[in-house]
């Protein structure tokens, strides 16, 4: 076993997609074996997510890094430990035409969280200077193999994960084609196909942007955009699968408000919510050209429309985790929270784990920089013991509504942060967090948020140790 005090697990590095092939040539060419390393975190011990135990909660959601076994295989040899299978059709649907992933480097920071119709950057299938800092557009229409050719990959996939690590299946149903209760059904099936095929977890993909039906010019929107829709798909899937069988629904980002209403429809059938996909957008060169081009009828035809990830939506997922574990709280939910949406390094995993996400997953970065879990088993990326990045983390942690009181092991296990780095940053920044005259059970120092109210048994205590001055 290898221990993050001990050894400092080797990074591969990236990247893992070749962005100048096609998807079905990446598909039949997974990384290498020699990439496989084993890593568990020193706290990884007794983690669970949806009831099943989990190493440290970070993963791949679904993309064309989990196409088939062969890659989450590979993936899950990195430390990669929640992977959910690329998202699957009840029939079989081809690619768009290549190119379909470019990076966009020109893009290097966060966007305002805003409404953002049009990118218009210098696409490239060249690595960018800054590994930490860059986005990407991507189009690939959601391509599936035949039912039986995936069920049997399914099965394969289970029997590659180490016993903390876990599969999620993600399922979409033929959207760009059907509607209403054609629509519904369709959803049911391909969720009921993926439950026969062993996955012990279903994410229905209520996200999906960037399809395009054979008879359209445009993109369709996600439809979780939709409340009612969302609600009916979730229900109907929930009564048709097996009770033990958990369930997901991946969103787009999404407005408070229309969250909100999404989030009280679906949350009485779901154990997770996940989120946020790519941001649906024109993507358009610095010309006004659009950056992918053929439909699966027309090799010429403009594709306008695509899906940004990377640094440019970091933000929008930070504020989508957040306004998502404030509905859970508010409404007394217990769903599990995987969040995803620009996290570009081992410190932004930690934003969104200290903003509520019970996991984090990356595919942009896991794709480009694939030594991300050894970079947070290695304790982040700054070896400075006062980054103020990781002080806002820790500052979030405390002040995380799940917890009145946070003891630092809690923190450090939450965060994969030493215990000592911790409690260096506590001891250093009494302004983030207030020390509490009680102890825990083990009679560990309990930390809370330094203008948070005193709760009745603080202040009991409080006049206890007075008293006994
Ligand atoms: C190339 C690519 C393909 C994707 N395919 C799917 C998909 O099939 N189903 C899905 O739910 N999300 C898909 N996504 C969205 C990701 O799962 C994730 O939500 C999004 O990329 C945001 O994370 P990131 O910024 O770390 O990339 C895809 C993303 C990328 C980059």
């Amino acid at each position: 076993m290898m221990n993050s005090a001990t050894h400092a697990p080797q990074a591969p590095s990236g990247p893992l997609y070749d962005y100048t092939l096609s998807y079905e040539e990446n598909r039949e060419n997974a990384p290498a074996e020699s990439q496989r390393l084993d890593l568990e975190p020193a706290q990884g011990a007794g983690r669970t997510l949806f009831g099943m135990p989990i190493g440290y909660p970070i993963g791949i959601p679904a993309s064309p890094l989990t196409v088939n076994a062969r890659w989450i295989r590979a993936c899950a040899g990195l430390g990669f430990n929640v992977l959910t299978y690329k998202t699957v059709r009840s029939r079989p649907r081809r690619a768009f035409p290549a190119p379909n992933w470019e990076f966009l480097p020109a893009l290097d920071r966060p966007l305002p969280v805003e409404d953002i119709k049009r990118v218009r950057e210098a696409p490239s299938v060249e690595q960018p200077e800054n590994p930490h800092a860059y986005s990407m557009a991507n189009s690939f229409g959601i391509p599936s193999l035949s039912v039986e050719t995936w069920q049997a990959d399914v099965a394969k996939a289970l029997e590659e994960l180490r016993r903390d690590q876990i599969l999620i299946v993600s399922v979409v149903g033929e959207y760009e084609e059907l509607e209403g209760e054609d629509l519904i059904d369709d959803f049911v099936e391909v969720a009921r196909l993926a439950e026969e095929a062993g996955a012990p977890i279903v994410e229905v993909n209520l996200s999906c942007p960037n399809t395009i039906s054979d008879s359209e010019s445009s993109m369709r929107r996600p439809i979780c955009e939709t409340p009612d829709d969302a609600k009916l798909i979730v229900e109907r899937v929930r009564n048709a699968l097996r009770p033990e069988t958990k369930l997901v629904a991946k969103l787009s980002y999404l407005r408070k408000e229309i969250l909100a209403d999404v989030v009280s429809g679906i949350a009485p059938h779901v154990d997770g919510i996940a989120g946020i996909n790519t941001l649906q957008v024109l993507l358009e060169d610095r010309g006004g050209e659009p950056i992918f081009k053929g439909t699966l009828k027309d090799s010429e035809s403009p594709r306008r429309e695509g899906g940004l990830s990377g640094i440019a939506i970091r933000d929008f997922a930070l504020s989508f985790v957040r306004s998502l574990a404030e509905l859970r709280r508010e409404g007394g939910w217990s769903f599990e929270i995987i969040g995803m949406g620009g996290v570009m390094d081992a410190h932004d995993v930690r934003a969104l784990m200290a903003s509520g996400a019970d996991a984090v997953q990356a595919a942009t970065a896991a794709s480009n920089n694939p030594g991300l879990p050894a970079e947070l088993l290695n304790g982040g990326t700054s070896p400075d013991e006062d980054d103020p990045r990781l002080v806002c983390v820790v500052e979030a942690a405390v002040e995380d509504p799940r917890w009145r009181y946070r003891t630092i092991d809690g923190i450090a296990r939450q965060l994969l942060l030493g215990r000592d780095r911790v409690q260096h940053i506590l001891d250093e920044h009494p302004e983030i967090a207030r020390k509490s005259v009680m102890y825990d059970r083990e009679g560990r120092e309990l930390y809370t948020a330094p203008r948070g109210p005193r709760g009745f048994r603080e202040q009991f205590e409080r006049l206890r140790l007075l008293l006994a001055r």
